[in-house]
């Protein structure tokens, strides 16, 4: 690669030459003749430049031996005094991360000091010239995989933990895989378009960040939390086709699959329905892990419901790489005598069980444990037959025992945990258990990549603090047609014309088919509470749009740290993103958010409160 650059770097100069342009110095075009990854046996002999940066020195006094790092790989270098008595002096002041350029001839490694682990460990380089071009302070921990450092360090020195080889890996994957969603779209028909970044607030579903206008005081632009009206307009406006890839702004909680600004393949089309989309982006996938990672991946993606995937899973993102799936034991126990499970019968609520198998013989401490643990989301209690045994076995009937067990395919070695509550609480302890349980007890196959469509969620869900419907994807999706009638009368039944794509547990993208009526626009934005006069003053101009000729249309986004950071096997998508924020939406680096100054407040006029 950089022999290229070289060849048109003379080519370059030779032109500079000819037009009698003085201004390039020879020796600066003389710089690598290779980079570090590239030297083997059938260089052995030739006199090359490389430069980079000081993996490791080992100093044994008459040789001294340096690793040396560019982002293509490891080379060793040697220095002696019989090849070069000047710049083996000097080698002896290098440290790590010292940035070099040393001339030298490829030579055959000494017998047994091959390095089979790397590309270039048949050779190493005998050093005829030094330059140190500059020092580095002691880096704060080791530039390698291993290391053993905080997070907070890494990130306050991004620079130093993006030299690392995994992280200059991800970041390569990354821009390949930038490169196939162009190279898959653009093939399809798909253009790229820009949207701006400094909107009117139109809250999806997140808080949004705001911007302080300068020249309309008092007022604020909003951050983008996706490109959704904007991509939904430009289907209004003809284009048909449209994708972008863009950063997206969303002033939420923080967790290791969330970030304030992430990014986005987002998507839109006109003229289509669910399967075109979903057809799409099997696609697009396929293409990205093939060229991304060599991996073939099997098409269509399997479907599943919604609300079997909260039944059987107790999640809209179901991991299903492992089995233990809640089932529901309801009816088998209403009319037992069991007072646990009765008085959260009687109030609306629902028993589910997963089934654990061989740990019969957890012990009593552990179970606590899992108590303790669905505690956390709600859960009262945690229910256990260890094979037969169980605590609440004197309340139910032989019948109702045995039933329950059979339903829940137990045998004597196995261990089933309850819980009783409203659903919400049911699916989200029970849910979370059985992920928490599956990874301690290491249920989940490694390097599978477990993708699924979960289709047709609720268009509405109920938000118990404001009183209130809200839309689950968000207020542009389409009801599905057959249930228009229900709209009026039982609106929680309405079905989406929604999808979200799941990978190993989680949502990597989702989307729908839109409205583009204005009448049924207005329907739904009534159904969220907002009133004519909000609904004008929010989403005016696209009520506005939507009655000049919008043609059907829907779309999708892709997550694409989140789709990332799986095809790496990192923990946090951080680690697929060059300097991303912390959990407290600090960037350690820079030290973002921090004050500005007085007069830039006083342009905005904007005076702080002091803290109360
Ligand atoms: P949605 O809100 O589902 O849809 O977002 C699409 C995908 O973006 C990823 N994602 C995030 N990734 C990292 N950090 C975050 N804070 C974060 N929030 C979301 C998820 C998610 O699946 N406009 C619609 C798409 C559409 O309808 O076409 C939208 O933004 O992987
Ligand atoms: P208690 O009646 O509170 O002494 O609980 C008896 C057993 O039932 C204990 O193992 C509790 O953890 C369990 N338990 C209590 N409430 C629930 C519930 N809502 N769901 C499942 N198990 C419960």
């Amino acid at each position: 690669m950089y022999y290229n650059v070289i060849k048109s770097g003379m080519v370059f100069y030779a032109h500079c030459q000819m037009a009698n342009i003085t201004f390039i110095k020879k020796d600066d075009i003389m710089k690598r003749t290779h980079n570090c990854g590239e030297l083997g046996l059938k260089d052995v002999g030739g006199e090359i430049v490389l430069a980079g940066w000081v993996n490791r020195r080992r100093d044994h006094g008459k040789l001294i031996f340096i690793d040396l790092r560019d982002r293509e790989g490891i080379t060793q270098v040697v220095f002696s005094p019989e090849a070069d008595d000047i710049s083996h002096a000097k080698a002896h002041e290098i440290r790590s991360e010292y940035v070099i350029e040393i001339k030298g001839q490829v030579c055959n490694r000494p017998h047994g000091t091959i390095n089979p682990d790397i590309h270039t460990g048949e050779i190493e380089i005998l050093v005829h010239e030094l330059t140190i071009i500059n020092p580095s302070k002691t880096p704060p921990f080791s530039i390698s995989d291993d290391l053993n450092v905080s997070e907070d360090a890494r990130l306050r020195y991004r620079y130093l933990d993006l030299r690392r080889p995994q992280m200059q890996k991800n970041l390569f994957l990354r821009h390949k895989v930038y490169q196939t969603v162009r190279r898959f779209l653009d093939g399809n028909g798909y253009i790229e378009v820009e949207t701006p970044m400094l909107i009117k607030s139109t809250p999806e579903g997140a808080r949004d960040f705001l911007v302080p206008s300068r020249l309309s005081p008092r007022e604020f632009y909003a951050l983008p939390q996706s490109p959704q009206l904007f991509k939904q307009i430009l289907m209004v406006a003809g284009f048909e086709k449209y994708f972008q890839i863009v950063k997206c702004f969303r002033d939420e909680d923080l967790r290791a699959d969330r970030q304030p600004e992430f990014t986005q393949v987002d998507i839109e089309a006109s003229f289509v329905c669910i399967d075109d989309i979903c057809g799409l982006i099997e696609g697009l996938l396929s293409s990205i892990f093939k060229e991304g990672l060599g991996i073939e991946i099997k098409t269509p993606f399997p479907r599943m419901d919604f609300d079997e995937a909260m039944a059987r899973y107790g999640s809209d993102a179901p991991d299903t790489r492992f089995g233990m799936e809640l089932i529901e034991i309801t009816d088998l126990v209403k009319d037992e005598e069991c007072q646990v499970f009765n008085r959260v019968i009687a109030q609306a609520g629902q028993v589910k069980g997963i089934c654990v198998p061989n740990m019969a013989s957890m012990s009593r401490k552990d179970i606590d444990e899992l108590t303790a643990f669905v505690n956390t989301y709600g859960a009262k209690g945690l229910a256990y037959f260890k094979g037969k045994e169980s605590p609440i076995a004197k309340f139910l009937s032989e019948k109702a025992r045995d039933e329950i067990l059979s339903r829940m395919g137990a045998d004597e070695n196995s261990l089933c945990l309850f819980v009783a509550d409203i659903p919400k609480v049911v699916a989200m302890s029970l849910c979370q258990l059985r992920l928490h349980l599956a990874r301690k007890l290491n249920m989940i196959p490694e390097n599978t990549f477990n993708l699924l469509w979960v289709m047709n969620a609720p268009l509405l869900e109920y938000d118990d603090e404001e009183k209130r419907f809200t839309a689950m994807h968000h207020p542009f999706t389409s009801p599905r047609e057959t249930d228009y009638p229900l709209l009026d009368t039982d609106p929680l039944k309405v079905k989406a014309n929604a999808y979200d794509v799941v990978l190993n547990g989680v949502e990597i993208g989702g989307g729908s088919i839109r409205i583009h009526s204005r009448d049924i626009q207005e329907r739904v934005f009534n159904l969220l509470s907002l009133s004519k006069e909000e609904a004008r003053e929010k989403f005016g101009f696209l009520l506005e749009a939507l009655e000049y000729g919008a043609p059907p249309h829907g779309g999708v986004a892709l997550g694409l740290d989140r789709l990332l950071r799986f095809m790496v096997g990192a923990e946090s998508i951080r680690d697929v993103i060059a300097f991303p924020k912390t959990q407290s939406g600090i960037c350690q680096m820079t030290g973002a958010p921090y004050r500005v100054d007085n007069k830039q407040l006083k342009e905005l006029k904007i005076r702080l409160v002091e803290e109360e």
